[in-house]
């Protein structure tokens, strides 16, 4: 509950600390720990064969981060669907006991369990309107959420709730993409993806085998974290662009999407759309697997 933000503009902070460029963090503390662990002084290394490159090495070479999206630019409904059947759909399924079901996903999941939903914010998918929606795995079908703040404007930095018995109605692209950029706390690169995907676990399930348990957070933490590279993956393959953040405004988002924070609460925004032509905010790509095209 410590690490949630609400409300907070990530890039602005880091950069009145001086700390949004590699200059700056260097000027203030020097060199990074290095890349690897040192060795042991005389220690002999193993060296291992190298391997043969096939087609899946292609696809997780050309995984980048991507900060350089096409703000017009839309998703086919069929490939928007595909990445979402191959990262959050349900593969099969299993019943341990009668009313006790676990689903099988393309990524692991803690005691089978799978607590991460699925909540978005659609931006470009053609065919869909734009807004928020939650993903069903049971039914591989979405889930309209109605806002339950009022509509932000460009430049909000938190949500609000909406007023005392108003109503929540639907949001223009403008609000929807001022909604986005609030939910990355700031990160204006990340709110122009067509899709962004807000990953929530439903602790209960989770906490339901791990009780009292030193691991049942870290559980899913790591959950959310194998769905994201799945995500990564998926979107690669399908020519977009992806990215992930745990940089993000969680409390604005429970409150848009209708969660309580102790039953359900985002741990990580990742999503995907198509690139932008021209490189303008940095992607770490030092094999050009993606730029220049
Ligand atoms: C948990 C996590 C959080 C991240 N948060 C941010 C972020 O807030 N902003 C950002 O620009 N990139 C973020 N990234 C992306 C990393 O900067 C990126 O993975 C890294 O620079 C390596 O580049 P690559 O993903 O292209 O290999 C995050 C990545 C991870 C795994």
């Amino acid at each position: 509950m410590a690490a949630r933000w609400e409300a907070i503009d990530g890039p602005a902070g880091m950069a009145e600390q001086g700390l949004d460029s590699n200059e700056g963090l260097l000027r203030q503390h020097g060199l990074p720990p290095p890349a690897e662990g040192p060795l042991p002084e005389g220690a002999p290394l193993h060296a291992l064969p190298r391997p043969a490159r096939d087609a899946f090495d292609a696809l997780l070479d050309a995984r980048t981060t991507c900060r350089n999206y096409d703000p017009q630019a839309s998703i086919p409904l069929e490939v928007f669907s595909g990445i979402m059947a191959r990262t959050f759909g349900r593969r099969g399924s299993g019943r341990p006991a009668p009313g006790f079901e676990v689903i099988k996903r393309t990524s692991p999941s803690g005691g089978a369990l799978h607590p991460v939903e699925c909540f978005l914010i659609v931006q470009r998918v053609q065919g869909l309107a734009p807004g928020l929606y939650r993903y069903r795995a049971a039914e591989h079908a979405l889930l309209a959420v109605a806002p339950q703040v009022a509509a932000p404007v460009a430049g909000d930095v938190g949500t609000r709730a909406l007023p005392a018995g108003e109503a929540a109605t639907a949001w223009s692209s403008e609000s929807l993409r001022a909604f986005a950029q609030i939910a990355v706390a700031g990160q204006g690169f990340f709110a122009d993806a067509a899709v962004l995907c807000v990953l929530a676990p439903r602790f209960h399930r989770n906490f339901w085998k791990y009780r009292n348990h030193a691991k049942a957070y870290r559980v899913c933490i790591l959950d959310a974290g194998h769905l994201s590279q799945t995500l990564q993956l998926c979107a690669t393959q399908a020519g977009l662009g992806p990215f992930v953040t745990s940089a993000i405004n969680e409390v604005d988002l429970e409150r848009a999407f209708g969660m309580t924070h102790y039953e359900q609460s985002p741990l990580l925004v990742c999503g995907f759309g198509p690139r932008a032509g021209t490189l303008v905010e940095s992607e770490f790509d030092p094999n050009r697997r993606v730029w220049p095209r």
